[in-house]
């Protein structure tokens, strides 16, 4: 049977801001069936797109993208947050759901043409999604897919990027 991640999805009120409710989702994590299901329902997406290579936003890009890549086999490139990468970097900015900020990806991480899949745990605005695909476009890749855990469809994430394929495990609508 299907799993439902949303019982295993926890809502928090009024974290990190009064009024909004963080998607918390260390419990399907800590448990090892259920991240091994969720990473395997973002493989099995990403492959469907032929990606040649995972990008994942830091942080919890990291902890979503990573697994994906490693049963895929296939590379992880990481978006980082600002001067955390050694070498030449390419950087784009964007809002958050709440504040802004910048990510970094190395000049040489992503080969031209490679087809791209972007994997991150929540879809929300899409600042980070937009500011990824501009740095993945940047260096010359195609992003062809992006895969989340979690979709606040009211925020409108989709309707920003309306020719990119988008997947997400849960929709949560209204606060
Ligand atoms: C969170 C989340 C997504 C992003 C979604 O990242 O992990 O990456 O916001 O919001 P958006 O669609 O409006 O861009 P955040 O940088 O807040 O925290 P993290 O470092 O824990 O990933
Ligand atoms: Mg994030």
């Amino acid at each position: 049977m299907a799993i439902d991640f949303k019982e295993h999805i926890a809502s928090v009120q009024d974290f990190p801001n009064k009024g909004i409710v963080f998607r918390d989702i260390t419990p399907i994590l800590q448990d090892g069936e259920l991240y091994r299901a969720a990473t395997h329902e973002l493989a099995e997406y990403a492959k469907s797109r032929n990606a040649d290579v995972i990008v994942g936003p830091e942080a919890r890009g990291f902890i979503v993208g990573c697994p994906v890549a490693t049963e895929l086999g296939v590379g992880f490139v990481p978006a980082r947050k600002p001067h955390k990468l050694p070498r030449e970097v390419e950087r784009a900015s964007y809002d958050l759901e709440y504040g802004s900020n910048s990510l970094e990806m190395h000049k040489d991480a992503i080969k031209p043409g490679q087809r791209v899949v972007l994997c991150d745990d929540l879809l929300a605005t899409a600042g980070t999604l937009r500011a990824s695909k501009e740095l993945i476009e940047n260096l010359g890749g195609k992003l062809v897919g992006a895969a989340f855990y979690i979709e606040l469809p009211d925020l409108k994430g989709r309707e920003k990027l309306p020719d990119l394929d988008i997947y997400s495990l849960v929709q949560y609508h209204g606060a």
